[in-house]
């Protein structure tokens, strides 16, 4: 079995025993060949969008605000779509009382956010730059 190695310039993790790499490295420049190749993506973000008549719930602190946001600035940057990122909405997350909660895998990195500007926060610095953004990690 040979191995083909392929240095995209920036660090690089396994993730079902395949290669995968960093949302950064989005082209190689000696080869050309782009994360868009990948069939999946490379990171997916879960909104909880979870609504209880009790209103203890991120649904009543404005996650589909936040959900709207995140897939529009994905947009815009041009990381949405197949080898790159996405973003997704999901039923309760179990951490309700520190909604609104966000999670990013496969980091596995898990998020409050007060509004637009953090989710902002959030994709420019972990999603674009690769950097945890630690004052509203959960
Ligand atoms: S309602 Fe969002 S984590 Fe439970």
């Amino acid at each position: 079995m040979s191995t083909l190695a392929i240095d995209f310039g920036n660090p690089a993790h396994y993730m079902g025993g395949k290669q995968v790499y960093d949302i950064p490295a989005i082209e190689c420049v000696r080869t050309g060949e782009t994360m868009s190749d990948s069939p999946y993506y490379q990171k997916q973000v879960f909104f909880c969008m979870n609504k209880r008549d009790s209103g203890d719930c991120c649904m009543n602190k404005s996650s589909n605000k936040a959900l709207n946001h995140a897939r529009d600035l994905i947009k815009d940057l041009g990381l949405k779509g197949k080898g790159k990122i996405r973003i997704n909405q999901t039923d309760c997350l179990g951490r309700c009382d520190e909604g609104p909660v966000m999670v990013v895998y496969p980091d596995d990195t898990w998020y409050t956010y007060k509004d637009k500007d953090d989710v902002e926060e959030i994709i420019r610095s972990h999603l674009v730059n690769g950097k945890v953004v630690k004052r509203l990690k959960i």
